[in-house]
């Protein structure tokens, strides 16, 4: 496995993987592993990438003043160790000045999508993520790339732009591992302690029970974001920032009866703040 500490190493790696005739797969992530991670570089090979690059580099430019950029947790060695045992050829670890040197001005802003849910609560955060992931797309020059939908709107952001910037790449969405109790597998669950980390439950009890509801025949959005919104309401250690029922492609608000629907949620749980969703009819 190589380790690839600089935009020009990195793309020197690709250009030797193109030329050999590999399809490349990158995994982008913010190190501090977990399964949800593992499961991305699985699929990056399901989906025939004999070179595998992941990435760990935690973007401040995606962390709003006052946000967990310091805090955030980092474990190097334990990551690195995470990916020997997987399928990564290479991982690529900027460091801060080389993905914004002295004097960095370009930033990439995607309309539309990244405006409310996460867009509403972290001004500034999606135009951080689509800057960063264009520049690991021109340095490692993937044919694929694999992002959670734990980050839906995320998701969204960087279909719409991998899209208007004719990148090229093939983005996969992969599905949401959950720990035993349901809580979404996520690097932020680290700051959860005793009674947090079980009130952090209900962020995913909520999705179940609207879940339930659906398969029971009901379609009303109202009365399914009603019933996740309920679960967080009913939490005293949550605080909900957004429950709301979307179209899964466009991310438009629904209402009214569905044929499908994304029902995202965002609360924050003592030091930690949360989101899970679902898609109901797909
Ligand atoms: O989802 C994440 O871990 C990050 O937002 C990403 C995509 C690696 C960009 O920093």
């Amino acid at each position: 496995m190589e380790l690839l500490r600089n935009p020009r190493a990195m793309r020197e790696w690709a250009d030797a993987r193109r030329a050999a005739g590999e399809r490349i797969g990158l995994v982008p992530t913010m190190g501090y592993l977990h399964e949800g991670h593992m499961s991305l570089v699985r699929i990056a090979s399901e989906k025939g990438c004999g070179a595998v690059a992941a990435s760990i580099f935690v973007n401040p430019a995606q962390f709003a003043a006052g946000e967990d950029y310091e805090k955030y947790p980092r474990d190097e060695a334990r990551d690195l160790a995470m990916f020997r045992t997987a399928s990564v050829s290479a991982v690529y670890l900027p460091g801060v000045p080389d993905m914004y040197p002295e004097g960095y001005r370009t930033y990439v802003e995607v309309e539309g999508v990244s405006k409310g849910l996460c867009g509403a609560f972290r001004p500034g955060h999606f135009r951080g993520v689509a800057t960063v992931v264009a520049k690991l797309f021109l340095a490692a020059k993937p044919h694929v790339a694999v992002f959670g939908e734990k980050d839906y709107q995320q998701l969204a952001v960087l279909r719409a732009m991998t899209r208007d910037l004719d990148f090229g790449v093939e983005i996969v969405g992969a599905p949401i591992v959950r720990e035993e109790d349901g809580l979404a597998m996520s690097s932020r669950n680290a700051y959860l302690r005793g009674d947090d980390r079980i009130a952090a439950r209900c962020l995913s009890r909520g999705l179940f029970r609207a879940g339930a509801l659906f398969s029971g025949g009901e379609r009303e959005a109202e009365v399914l974001v009603r019933a996740a919104r309920a679960e967080i309401e009913g939490e005293p250690r949550a605080r909900l920032e957004y429950a709301e029922g979307r179209d899964p492609d466009t991310l438009a608000p629904l209402s009214g009866r569905v044929g499908a629907v994304t029902i995202l949620v965002a609360a924050r749980v003592g030091p930690a703040r949360l989101i899970d969703n679902v898609t109901l009819g797909r």
